[in-house]
């Protein structure tokens, strides 16, 4: 069994919680789609947690760490700078760790990446995104069968019912199914350490066989949070939207 888990964002408790859970339901490998740092208040034990890890991705935030901030909004950007800083104080070797993370793994029909299959560290597939057939129609072309993927935090899967034809389904809940079947399929897995769907607990997925799983796990959130409103370098605000799942 499997655990595909991404958007750890330096949450150390959620993430110490989901690894409980998937080392208690039987996992016995890690696969992590990327943005283990940013926003959240210990980069440097998650970054040494997913070193022992089978896979790990490349994600946005991830790279705006190692080489510099782009394109992000004021609290992200701040909150990366804060991170350079920790990753740098603990040695080179995280930071040239997480440079040379690769923003791709494929393994038999299986595309893994953080954002798309077109643009697999930058580019959003959000459930909206299913009014945009074009767009997924384009993105479904550099899908094999299946792709995992991240990057928007929020969990669900698109399948491709019929050619040209995208569906998509909401996984929000604690142990919702998806079984794959041969249809093109987007699995997106959420987020561990800032979940947006309007739901605090940490997500993550299972996967045996076909069966994937949608975990929702309980973590100490309020730990998370006084660490960042106690480092008065960190936005508050960071920490206020993880009560909130947004
Ligand atoms: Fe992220």
């Amino acid at each position: 069994m499997l655990a595909i888990l991404s958007d750890v964002h330096g949450n150390l408790e959620a993430l110490t919680a989901v690894l409980a859970d998937a080392k208690a339901q039987g996992a016995t490998s890690v696969y992590n789609l990327g943005d283990l740092v940013g926003y959240g208040p210990d980069p440097v034990e998650c970054v040494e947690l997913a070193m022992g890890w089978d896979v790990n991705l490349m994600g946005n935030f991830d790279h705006a760490a190692v080489h510099k901030p782009d394109g992000f909004g004021v609290n992200a950007e701040q909150s990366i700078l804060w991170t350079t800083e920790r990753l740098r104080a603990a040695g080179d070797r995280l930071l040239n760790w997480l440079g040379e993370l690769p923003r791709t793994h494929a393994t038999g029909d299986f595309l893994l990446v953080h954002g798309s299959a077109r643009n697999p560290t930058n580019e959003y597939v959000f459930p909206e995104d299913v009014h945009n057939q074009p767009k997924l129609n384009r993105i479904g072309e550099r899908i094999k069968r299946f792709c995992f993927c991240g990057h928007t935090h929020v969990p669900g899967v698109f399948v491709q019912a019929d050619e040209g034809n995208w569906e998509y389904s909401e996984r929000t809940g604690h142990g919702q199914l998806w079984r794959i079947d041969g249809r093109k399929t987007i699995v997106n897995v959420g987020s561990v350490g800032q979940p947006r769907d309007g739901e605090w607990r940490a997500c993550y997925t299972l996967v045996f066989g076909w069966d994937v799983t949608f975990r929702r796990i309980e973590y100490d959130v309020g730990t998370t949070i006084r660490k960042i409103h106690d480092d008065p370098d960190l936005p508050d605000f960071l920490g206020d939207r993880l009560r909130e799942g947004r």
